[in-house]
Formats: C-alpha cells, structure tokens, sequence
C-alpha cells in the first residue's frame, strides 16, 4: 500500500463568483513525483498557494497522512513537510548558496552566533544528497553566478533543509537549457529515491512525461485526467491529449 502523504478533498477556490478551483480531488504519495499540468489559468498556482497555505481554500478537505488537518494555512502547511519553490521568488541571487540555504533558519553556536563551519558542512551534505556533484562546488559561491539547473539545486536544498517530504515546485524548468533541465531532472530523481515526493508543475509536457511518474491534469479548475506513466503510455498521447481539452470541438468523435 502506497503512503499516502498529502491529499485534497474537493478542494475549491472562488474570488467572488469565480471558481479558479472548483473541487479538486489530489494526492501525492510518498516517494512519488507528480506532475501538474494545464493550460494558462487552468488552476495551478491557485492550487499549489492552497497546498503551501498561502491563500485559504473556499472549502474542502486537506488531509495530512491521512488525518484531516482543520484550520489549514502556511504554519500547518510547514508543518506537513510541504516546501514550496516558488518560481520568481527562490532565491537571493546576490547572496552565497549558504546564507540561501539556510536563511531565516540559520544554525549557531549555542552562544547565538553564526555557527560557519557547521553551515558549511551541512551544506555540502545536502547539495551532495540531492547528487550536486560538481567538482567545483563551493558552498560560498554567489548564486547568482551558477546556472539555472543549479539555482533549483539550491531551492531543493533548502527544502529539505527545512524537513519537507513534499517539494512543490512551480515550472521548475520553464527557463532553462536541455542540460540545465537534465540537472534539474538529476535532483528531482536524488530526490524521490531518498523517500521524498515531488510535485512538478510545467508546461513543457516533454519535461513533465520525463520526470513525473504520475500525471494530473487540471482544466478550467477541474481535474481532467489522473493518470499512471503506464496508463497514459506515452508523451505523444499525453500532448495529444491536452490539445482535446484545449479545443475540444475540433476533434469531435476522437476517443479519449
Ligand atoms: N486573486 C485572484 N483574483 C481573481 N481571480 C484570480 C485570482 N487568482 C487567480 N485567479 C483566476 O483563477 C484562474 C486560475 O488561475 P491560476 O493562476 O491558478 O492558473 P494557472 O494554471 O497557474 O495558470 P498559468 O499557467 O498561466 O500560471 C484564472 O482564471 C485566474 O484569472
Ligand atoms: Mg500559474
């Protein structure tokens, strides 16, 4: 039986008599990387902004292991172990991968001060668990000064820095090269492989059929399809398959 980490029960979210949700069923076990796919407002911001807690839903259910989670908002969202990259707003590119790694967390001695070398190693140790391997690396380098595919690296660093089994990340690979996507991709699988799960949202299909081991697929705050790698068999179909959804009149009579 799968470990059931996180799940959304007919979750909504109206701004005045719009559904930008309007009721999703979602889950995400452990040690799985699902990937979020839609259209241009189709709902997957809104939707990963309820899962961090960011933005409260108008109803449904969230359940954390299995136990329904009242009062849901970014506290208890931190508490599950959900860890949001958010796309623009990551990383600060003028600082070291250190202070990104542990900003607003950092370790000190016990007399309050800044404990360097225990960040340092702390910080190797994690870059080296999400398979960071460049021979050059050093945790003082200034971010922005690595490539994309690195900068994600940090972010996921950070992530599990701050405990989280779910790592939400937002058009992770949107910006970047073929190599820098294939880093990203080499982090994503490091991972899962330690036990945590990953949600990937993007619109590159390609990237997320890579990646992913589970689709979701949201349509006009619905969920369209939710579908196994198997189940769906190939990027082709998968690509296929949203471009019914996104004309759907011009391909009357097509199976689904
Ligand atoms: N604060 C808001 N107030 C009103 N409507 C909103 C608000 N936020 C989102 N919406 C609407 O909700 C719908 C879903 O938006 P959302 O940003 O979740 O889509 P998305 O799938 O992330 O799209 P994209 O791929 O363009 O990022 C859209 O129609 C959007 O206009
Ligand atoms: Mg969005």
């Amino acid at each position: 039986m799968n470990e059931r980490l996180i799940e959304l029960k007919n979750v909504t979210k109206s701004y005045g008599r719009v559904f930008a949700v309007g009721g999703i069923d979602l889950h995400v076990d452990r040690g799985e990387v699902v990937g979020l796919l839609g259209d241009n407002g189709a709902g997957k911001s809104t939707l990963i902004k309820i899962l961090a807690g960011a933005i409260p839903p108008t109803s449904g259910d969230i359940l954390v292991r299995g136990v329904r989670v009242a009062h849901w908002d970014a506290a208890r969202s931190r508490d599950a172990g959900i860890e949001t990259v958010f796309q623009d707003r990551a990383l600060a590119v003028q600082q070291s991968i250190v202070r990104n790694i542990f900003m607003g967390r950092e370790i000190t001695t016990w007399l309050g001060f800044l404990d360097v070398r225990k960040q340092r190693d702390e910080a190797e140790r994690l870059m080296r668990e999400i398979g960071f391997t460049s021979k050059v690396f050093n945790p003082e380098s200034i971010v922005g000064q690595l490539s994309g595919g690195e900068r994600q690296g940090v972010a996921i660093a950070r992530a599990i820095y701050n405990k989280a089994d779910l790592i939400v990340l937002d058009e992770p690979t949107t910006a970047l090269s073929l190599t820098e996507t294939e880093k990203v991709f080499r982090f994503v699988r490091t991972v899962r492989a330690g036990g945590r799960s990953i949600l990937f949202i993007g619109h590159n299909i390609h990237h997320v059929y890579d990646i992913a081991d589970r689709f979701v697929v949201i349509d006009r705050g619905r969920v369209a399809l939710q579908a196994t790698k198997a189940e769906v068999g190939s990027a082709e179909k998968l690509i296929a398959f949203m471009e019914r959804i996104a004309h759907p009149q011009g391909t009357a009579g097509v199976a689904a």
